[in-house]
């Protein structure tokens, strides 16, 4: 069987990628892996600033990229920014369910607002823009979803409620999708990271002390102990929709340092 990426090619050559969140940390990191690796990228963020700045950043690095603001949790965003990818690059082949938002509240003081926009940017983000790419992967018999889940969907952390719901739901979601999507050539896996630099973390974590502290606390065992970096989610996220991983899906790929093992 000849394979993409076989004989030292790039991994995507003639792909493209939508990647969601795709303006920072570890969305921005896995769009200019995959644009290494050969893929077009559809940067949909919700941040006009970053969105852009990663389009010049593929672009720089001689790929296609397309990308204007976008809330992937709003359907009609979702429907236009597909529709752009798709009439720029004549298909999209990858979606990377990334978007995120963090949020600290415990059963007192969790309010609807707070669950239903962490539900809605996780879960719904991941229902609506899989949907939307799913009717693009269907004709060529071939598509990639990954979802970035958590850590904290398999971990009870107090202050995570509905973050960690909305990553369960996504991680049983990813399940019934690679059931339902396997006969199109559409593959669904997850990448759960354990905590990782990035801009939605840095703060709470602002001195070399705090991030050795947390990786100790979190249980990272793999040496030297520290916090993961967002390319090493990438390295998975490209792993997932690469020429190696064909036979694999519905599964979760736990990128911590050890310190979960399922
Ligand atoms: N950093 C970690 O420790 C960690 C650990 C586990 C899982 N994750 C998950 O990884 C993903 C990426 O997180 P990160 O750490 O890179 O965060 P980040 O804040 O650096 O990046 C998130 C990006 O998502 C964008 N975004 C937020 N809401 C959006 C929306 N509605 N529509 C489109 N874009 C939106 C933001 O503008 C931002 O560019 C998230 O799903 C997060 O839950 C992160």
């Amino acid at each position: 069987m000849k394979k993409r990426g076989m004989g030292g090619a790039v991994q995507l050559e003639g792909r493209v990628a939508m990647v969601t969140g795709g303006g920072s940390g570890i969305g921005r990191a896995s769009a200019l892996m995959l644009a290494r690796e050969g893929a077009d990228i559809v940067v949909c963020d919700i941040s006009p600033e970053a969105g852009q700045r990663v389009v010049a950043e593929v672009e720089a690095l001689g790929r296609g990229a397309v990308g204007f603001p976008t809330d992937s949790s709003d359907r009609l965003q979702v429907q236009e920014l597909t529709k752009a990818g798709a009439e720029r690059f004549g298909k999209i082949d990858i979606l990377l369910n990334n978007a995120g938002i963090g949020a600290y509240s415990t059963i007192r003081d969790l309010t609807d607002e707070i669950w239903d926009r962490i539900v809605a940017v996780h879960l719904r983000s991941m229902f609506l823009c899989s949907q939307a790419v799913v009717e693009h992967m269907i004709p060529q018999g071939w598509g990639r979803i990954v979802n970035i889940i958590s850590r904290a969907a398999f971990r009870g952390r107090a202050g995570t409620g509905p973050y960690a719901a909305a990553k369960g739901g996504m991680l049983a979601y990813s399940r019934v999708l690679a059931a339902e999507t396997a006969p199109w050539g559409i593959t669904v896996n997850n990448v759960a990271p354990g905590t990782t630099l990035t801009p939605m973390t840095i703060g709470g974590f602002p001195s070399e002390q705090a991030r050795d502290q947390e990786a100790r606390s979190s249980g990272v065992i793999t040496q030297p102990v520290r916090l993961a970096e967002a390319d090493e989610m990438a390295g998975a996220v490209l792993y997932l929709c690469g020429p190696y991983s064909a036979h694999v899906t519905g599964t979760t790929l736990h990128v911590n340092g050890g310190s979960y093992m399922p």
